[in-house]
């Protein structure tokens, strides 16, 4: 998508505004399965958290993609999507027995990480069949928030608990279907997938009904020129030819299954911000935009790095800048960035701006959340308009305080 065509967005519906695009969705889909094209059976689940418009779950749905769902209300939005429940597959982590028993009633794929109710779930429904989420305890991920599989993580049930595992699935006679980890996110090493696959694959001998393994995801971007980014296409050829071997081992033909979030979407993403003010203290220039961690946590939360770019002014001269936002605390997007000279009123882009951004914005400061548009065959699709003050009020009650305080009666 050109910067012209974005810059015509933010004119035309005004900003804070995310815009994502379709092609770019589309060719990472493509890059992805093309690099898996050796598996015989090969199952993409995007993870609807990374960006769960319902627009863009029906973009995956025309791809062929499966999702992936950690929450009921995730699940629901699939349904409402068009995916069929065996589509679907559900990966909570610390939910109640009762959502997972509501998840299995809606008929998706059950994707279990807590020995307590695998039993409770396996004694009460003996036949509904059930995915285990193995922790292999590797340490991976780009920090420690988003390192999942290691010895002191949540996730995930212990390779060493396999033999409970097993003494649950002989007590209750359910069935295990499939085998899941996933390690964490923004992995750099093919290295540490084949690694942890080799536990899975070892992990999936001793379950003999299997219809799937998946690998989870984690698949690294590039956030800036020259950045590393997970090498997909070696990794599909080493881990294809190793999940073959291992079907054959198995006796059977096995499903190929990742749930990727940020691979497909991450960098579909724009984000389009107005600068409210220049503000130059004595030590630093900054670029004051109408935006805040409101609407994109990631360099707050994580340290992320989003690239910064004028696209008001791309050939102007580049100085120095901090990107900051509104929010009543420090809100810093990026710290001394060289961006092309910025005045008062330019539209500023960040890129990477698909995964994990508007699906975490809040109303903090009550604020209102910003509209999304899906560039898709070359137009700008609104697929979610933009807050209004009824949207803050909605919900709230709020009580009547001007009436006098009855006094209480005397005996
Ligand atoms: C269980 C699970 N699967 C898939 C994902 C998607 O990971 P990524 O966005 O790195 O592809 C996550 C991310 O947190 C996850 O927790």
């Amino acid at each position: 998508m050109l910067e012209n065509q974005l810059l015509k967005i933010a004119q035309d519906l005004g900003s804070p505004v995310y815009v994502y695009d379709a092609a770019k969705i589309e060719s990472q889909y493509k890059r992805l399965t093309d690099a898996f094209k050796d598996v015989k059976k090969l199952k993409l689940n995007y993870a609807v958290k990374a960006l769960s418009n319902i627009s863009i779950l029906k973009l995956f749905k025309s791809l062929g993609s499966g999702i992936d769902t950690v929450s009921i209300q995730e699940v629901q939005l699939g349904l409402a999507a068009g995916f069929s429940p065996d589509q679907i597959i559900f990966t909570p982590n610390g939910v109640s027995l009762d959502e997972i028993e509501e998840a299995a009633q809606l008929g998706v794929k059950i994707n279990i990480d807590n020995l307590s109710i695998l039993e409770q779930f396996g004694t009460k429904h003996p036949n509904v069949p059930v995915c285990i989420r193995i922790n292999p305890h590797v340490m991976a991920g780009g920090n420690a928030n988003i390192s999942v599989g290691h010895i002191d993580s949540k996730f995930g049930i212990s390779i060493h608990q396999i033999p409970h595992i097993l003494r649950i699935v002989e007590n209750t006679k359910m069935t295990i279907n499939g085998i899941h980890m996933h390690t964490g996110s923004d992995i750099l090493d093919i290295e540490v997938f084949l690694y942890a696959s080799e536990i899975l694959f070892e992990t999936a001998k001793q379950f003999k009904n299997l219809d799937f393994i998946d690998f989870g995801s984690g698949f690294k971007v590039p956030y800036k020129a020259g950045d590393i980014e997970t090498n997909i296409e070696e990794l599909g050829k080493k881990l294809s030819s190793r999940f073959n071997d291992f079907c054959k081992e198995y006796g059977k033909d096995l499903t190929l299954a990742f749930e990727p979030g940020k691979f497909l979407v991450s960098e579909s993403g724009n984000f389009l911000v107005k600068v409210n003010a220049v503000k130059q203290t004595t030590s630093t220039v900054f670029a004051q935009i109408d935006s805040g961690f409101n609407h994109l946590i990631r360099p707050m939360f994580y340290g992320s790095h989003h690239d910064i770019v004028n696209i008001s002014n791309p050939s102007g001269r580049e100085r120095f800048y901090t990107v900051v936002g509104y929010i009543c605390e420090t809100d810093t997007f990026g710290n001394n960035r060289r961006i092309n000279e910025i005045t008062e009123g330019d539209i500023l882009c960040f890129k990477n701006a698909g995964a994990y951004c508007f699906s975490m914005a809040s109303n903090y400061n009550s604020r209102f959340r910003p509209a999304e548009v899906l560039w898709y065959n070359d137009k700008a699709h609104v697929i979610r308009k933009a807050e209004t003050f009824d949207d803050i009020l909605r919900n709230q009650i709020a009580i009547d305080f001007s009436k006098k305080k009855e006094k209480p009666t005397t005996v």
